[in-house]
This record gives C-alpha cells, sequence and structure tokens, in this order.
C-alpha cells in the first residue's frame, strides 16, 4: 500500500504556512470604511497604534500601522503571523485574525489593552507594590516561558511590550513580536543598546561569524524588568564595563555566593531570596543563565527588604511551602517541567489558563495597599548624570526622541 501524500509530507511549519496565506489574502481596504478611529493608543517612526471600532459589529479593537515606507512586507508578514501563533497563549496579546494594507500602511489587529502598557503605571525612582509587580512578573514569565517552550525568542522585552488591563496587573499580556525569530537563527548584530540589552549583545566587537538568537537574552532582560517594576529604576545604563553600575554588579556577580562580596547598593533593598533569583536571571555568562520558569521558585517568599517586616501568615505558609498556598502549588507545577519539551502543547495551555494568578501578599510599606495613582509626566523625562536612576521609554529606534539617554536596538536582523 503506497502512502498518502498527507502522511509522507514533511511536517508543516505553521508561522511560514501563515505567512503565505496571509500573503496570499493580504487585501487592500480604506480604514475609514470600515473602522472609526478613536484615538492613538502608541507612536513610533514604525508607524502607530490606533483604537479603533469596527462599524458594523461595534467591537473595539487596536490597529497596528507600519509604514510600507520603511515595513518590508516580509517583516509585516512575520510580525503579524507570529502575533497570531502564539495568540493562544492566554497571556499573550489576543488577535483578530485580520491583516490588511492601504496606501502607506500594512496593518494587523489585536485586542484593546484597555489600560494601556506596563511602562504607564510603574512609578518611577518607587517601583511598584511588591505584590502588583509579582503578579505582572508571574503572567509574563508564563508567556515567556511559552514562546521558549515554541523555540522563540522575543529579543524586545520590555515594560512598554507588556499590555496591561487594569493597574493592579490582575490580568497582563506580552506583546510586540516585531523582533521575534526562531532560537538559533542567525541574526546580524544590533547597533545600540538599551538597558535591557544581554551583555553578550553588548560587547563592542563582532564575532566574525555573527550572532545567534537565544532565548537567554530574552531572561536577562525579564530580569532587568524585574528590577524596573521592583525599583522604578534600570539598575545601569547600559550592561558595558564602562557602566560604573553594571561594572559593580558584574564584580559582585563573579564573587561566588551571596554574602561572598559586598552586594551593590542599588541591590541592598533586595531580600537575599530575590537576590539568588537576580544571579541566576542575569547571570553574566549566558550558557549558565537560568530559564525564565526559575522565577517561579521564589513567589514563596518576599523580595523587597522593607516588606519583609511585615510578611502575612499566608506568605509565611506559602514561604514554607504550605499546601494552602496557591503560589506553593503553582510552584510544583511549574517547576517540575524539566521535560516540557516533550510536553502535549495543550496541556500546557489548559495549565496556563487554570494558573490561579494571585502571589503571596507581602506586607510593609511597599506591598500594602495598591498604587492606582498615575505617575505623571514621567514620560520621556531624562535624568542625565545619574543613571540608572532615570526611567524612561524606550523608543524602537534612536530617532524619536534626542533627550533620550540610551539607544534602542534597530533592527537590521534578517
Ligand atoms: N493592543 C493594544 N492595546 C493598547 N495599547 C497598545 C496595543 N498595542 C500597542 N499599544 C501601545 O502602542 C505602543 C506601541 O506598540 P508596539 O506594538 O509595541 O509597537 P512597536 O513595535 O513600535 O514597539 C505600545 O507600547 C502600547 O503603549
Ligand atoms: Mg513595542
Amino acid at each position: 500500500m503506497s502512502s498518502s501524500p498527507v502522511m509522507s509530507s514533511p511536517p508543516i511549519n505553521i508561522v511560514e504556512e501563515l505567512q503565505v496565506i496571509t500573503a496570499q489574502n493580504l487585501e487592500k481596504l480604506e480604514v475609514s470604511k470600515y473602522y472609526e478611529v478613536i484615538r492613538e493608543l502608541g507612536k513610533g517612526t514604525y508607524g502607530k497604534v490606533d483604537l479603533v471600532v469596527h462599524k458594523i459589529r461595534g467591537t473595539k479593537m487596536a490597529l497596528k500601522f507600519l509604514k510600507k515606507k520603511t515595513t518590508k512586507l516580509r517583516s509585516f508578514l512575520r510580525e503579524y503571523s507570529i502575533s497570531l501563533y502564539l495568540s493562544p497563549c492566554p497571556f499573550i496579546i489576543n488577535m483578530f485574525g485580520i491583516a490588511f494594507e492601504t496606501d502607506d500602511y500594512y496593518v494587523f489587529a489585536q485586542e484593546y489593552a484597555v489600560a494601556g502598557d506596563l511602562f504607564d503605571i510603574i512609578p518611577p525612582q518607587v517601583g511598584l507594590p511588591e505584590p502588583v509587580a509579582k503578579r505582572c512578573v508571574h503572567q509574563v514569565g508564563i508567556a515567556l516561558d511559552y514562546m521558549h517552550y515554541k523555540k522563540l525568542v522575543h529579543r524586545d522585552i520590555k515594560p512598554e511590550n507588556v499590555l496591561i488591563f487594569d493597574r493592579e496587573c490582575r490580568k497582563v499580556k506580552l506583546s510586540d513580536f516585531g523582533m521575534t525569530r526562531r532560537a538559533g537563527s542567525p541574526v546580524k548584530r544590533v547597533s545600540g543598546t538599551i538597558p535591557y540589552t544581554a551583555p553578550e549583545l553588548c560587547g563592542a566587537a563582532e564575532p566574525a561569524e555573527g550572532f545567534c538568537v537565544e532565548p537567554a537574552t530574552d531572561v536577562w532582560a525579564f530580569g532587568v524588568l524585574l528590577f524596573c517594576m521592583l525599583t522604578g529604576n534600570f539598575p545601569w545604563e547600559k550592561a558595558l564595563p564602562t557602566d560604573a553600575f553594571y561594572e559593580e554588579f558584574s564584580r559582585w556577580q563573579r564573587a561566588r555566593r551571596v554574602g561572598g562580596g559586598p552586594v551593590p547598593s542599588q541591590w541592598r533593598r533586595f531580600t537575599d531570596e530575590a537576590l539568588r533569583m537576580f544571579r541566576k536571571l542575569l547571570s553574566l555568562d549566558p550558557q549558565r543563565r537560568c530559564s525564565v520558569k526559575e522565577v517561579f521558585r521564589h513567589f514563596g517568599r518576599c523580595w523587597m527588604v522593607d516588606s519583609e517586616v511585615g510578611i502575612s501568615v499566608g506568605a509565611a505558609a506559602a514561604a514554607g511551602g504550605g499546601s494552602g498556598s496557591v503560589m506553593g502549588s503553582h510552584q510544583g507545577a511549574l517547576s517540575s517541567t524539566s521535560e516540557e519539551d516533550e510536553e502535549d502543547e495543550d496541556l500546557l495551555v489548559d495549565r496556563m489558563k487554570q494558573q490561579t494568578l494571585s502571589p503571596v501578599v507581602c506586607g510593609g510599606p511597599k506591598g500594602g495597599a495598591m498604587e492606582t495613582g498615575s505617575p505623571q509626566g514621567h514620560h520621556y523625562t531624562t535624568v542625565v548624570g545619574m543613571p540608572p536612576g532615570g526611567y524612561e521609554r524606550m523608543p524602537r529606534d534612536n530617532t524619536s526622541g534626542s533627550r533620550i539617554l540610551v539607544t534602542t536596538p534597530i533592527e537590521i536582523c534578517v
């Protein structure tokens, strides 16, 4: 009996298939015919993101417009297809399956995140209350772990790319897959660095063979993101020896154990538990850096020194691995998956959907009440001369804000 063509065909690369199908069906539309624009949600040299309402269905959605002048069709198709492919994850922004072009833009539709992005709610120099930060970290961590499980690397982890649905971070979603690439694929060097850029990508010398995309670079950025959320500061401006804050940190990292060398001043606000976590997330050697899942092992304990003072009974129970702890059970579920590659994909998604997202409550000055006040006027503010105290939005390119201290990688990767 001869095998059927279906059986003998090579495995389909779904993302590539989605790109082909999208390209074949890409229609030219007039936005105003189908959508009413309510307001702009984001803007950059790449294009813009608008909040719109579908005129017939009344559905609110976010339309991402990418300028044809500066965006190749291939890049648009890749970003759209990867976003669509990942959207079953409950902690990744949902898609409507809508992609089209206008005279000047390539466009796709996403669900609208009503509270904007994470950057908007981090009070500069202060940081989020620990329970809020933990809730957010938990969800972003699952999203990133899901991506890595799918062998994809986000490559642009930062607060601006974490969309939020409420200011207490009960529902947050990872977004912006414009830089995402398959793990192991070769990329050219990026020009410019931001505080989230891993040290192996910050180095001045370019290896002859170029770079390979590695999940470890996301893990580094995730570690920096955690620091930003908890403190409202960047830990450094650039992960380079010329940066005094980074140099102090890397000296401490090179010393063996916590307590083996003086903890850098920026990091003294963290508990030993949090420091242990940071040391693994921000390992200088990408080969030795932990996976994203590492953070789940540390949820049961307080991360900020000031919140340790008022540790609640619930937190204490969880810290001891109490069976009543939501985090305790979650921790078990996620940390015992060293063979995650073999896991059934649907099971993984189901399990993620079942996650209860309430973190252990840490008391103390920062851990108590939620801060709901808007951090007014911190956008694009520059604190020249006092890095890493400054906390500012990172544009996708370095042409749109001359007052901004640090630059964002300009993507030149193929
Ligand atoms: N679905 C959405 N809902 C609400 N705001 C959004 C949405 N998508 C994007 N934004 C806003 O627009 C900004 C830019 O969008 P993003 O997709 O990150 O574009 P870029 O590729 O230029 O970084 C985000 O940082 C966020 O503030
Ligand atoms: Mg972005």
